[in-house]
């Protein structure tokens, strides 16, 4: 069984050909993020052209990876929502095309579902269900307790802003570019995490949900008193914390350290309200970040800590859409391939059911 799937829901245009589930023959992953260094945040008009130009070269580029070509392709894959819609259109409008000229059937996937497939991508192990995960991204922050791969439910989400975009607006006022997470994990490497404190969000809340506005407000008053502290000081071109006297590294160590603790503190909660979870898994880009990764991997033992193969496999991909298309065909059979619309905002109960 070979899918070739495409993903364009936000700068990247990916496409990516699975065989038999999760095995990954081909993939590319062309990223526009270069062209949005500069400007904090993509421009979806931007990306849609840029998207437009290189979708097919990128797909062609994904058979030819295979080694396969149209005709030993059994079903195609992409992603219908959520994301930026004119991005979404290009990948779908091609998708559709394609399917319709080459008679091959179709599968619209909601693009939480392939985050959340992303861990079984070039994997031989058997993954034990029912397991927890943390989808944590630049538009999203869930928490999940799946029984099957399109059956659980969502504990908990971010009530404001998603974890990744919590690295990403902290890296604006760090002046340390776009996207803010590698920046930030990169300018902690030397820093101290525990330098400078940060409130835990919503420490006394019963819920599950997760809150990252005040974080990034704690930021902005730091780098207020710092820049008050040592006003007699040089500023930094364009950033508001002082050259000397303070170092950049511990201000980034601090604050990626406050952002992790928090997801981690959600975890640890979970857990000890689901005795049943037998494993935890990290997916979506921030699933990159090695700190999360470390203090997941200490508060969850003697639990087993999965986390997709290869980076690429965090961040938005074809091959994740490829997987979860597959466990669509497997759970949902012939359901699986009914009509689906482009949406940018798609709800969440559409992931898995309960
Ligand atoms: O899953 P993704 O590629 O796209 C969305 O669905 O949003 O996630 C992108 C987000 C960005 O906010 C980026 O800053 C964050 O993931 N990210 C990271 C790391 N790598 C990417 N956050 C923390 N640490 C990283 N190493
Ligand atoms: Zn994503």
């Amino acid at each position: 069984m070979h899918i070739l799937a495409i993903e364009t829901s936000c700068d990247e245009t990916s496409a990516a050909v699975v065989e038999n589930e999760t095995k990954v023959l081909g993939i590319v992953i062309s990223s526009s993020v270069e062209t949005f260094k500069d400007t904090g945040g993509v421009i979806p008009e931007e990306a849609a052209r840029k998207q437009l130009e290189c979708v097919l070269h990128v797909i062609n580029l994904a058979l030819e990876k295979a080694k396969l070509t149209k005709d030993d392709i059994d079903s195609m894959a992409v992603t219908r929502g959520p994301g930026l819609l004119v991005s979404l259109l290009v990948g779908t409008t091609v998708a559709r095309t394609l399917a319709s000229l080459w008679k091959k059937p179709l599968i619209g996937v909601h693009h939480t579902l392939g985050h959340l497939s992303s861990t079984w991508l070039d994997t031989n192990e058997e993954l034990k269900f029912p397991i927890l995960t943390l989808s944590a991204s630049g538009g999203h922050t869930d928490l999940w307790l799946r029984t099957s791969h399109t059956h659980g439910k969502l504990l908990g989400r971010t009530r404001d802003d998603a974890a990744g975009e919590a690295f990403d607006k902290g890296a604006l006022m760090l002046d340390l570019g776009y996207p803010g997470g590698p920046a930030i994990a990169k300018a902690a490497e030397k820093g101290n995490p525990t330098y400078y404190d940060f409130p835990l969000p919503l420490c006394n809340d019963d819920s599950l949900d997760f809150s990252f506005s005040g974080l990034k407000t704690s930021l902005k008053y730091l780098l207020k008193k710092l820049e008050l502290e040592t006003c007699n000081l040089e500023l930094r071109p364009k950033c508001q914390v002082p050259s000397a006297k303070f170092q950049i590294s511990d201000i980034a160590a601090s604050y990626q350290n406050a952002i992790c603790k928090h997801l981690v503190h959600r975890i640890d909660k979970a857990i000890k309200l689901h005795p049943e979870i037998k494993e935890v898994h990290l997916v979506g880009g921030v699933s990159a970040n090695i700190h999360l990764r470390t203090l997941t991997e200490e508060i969850i033992s003697p639990l087993p800590l999965r986390v997709p193969k290869n980076i690429p496999y965090c961040t938005d991909n074809a091959a994740m859409i490829g997987a979860a298309a597959a466990f669509l065909i497997k759970e949902k059979g012939d359901e699986a391939y009914e009509p689906f619309e482009t949406v940018a905002s798609l709800s969440l109960n559409e992931v898995v059911k309960c």
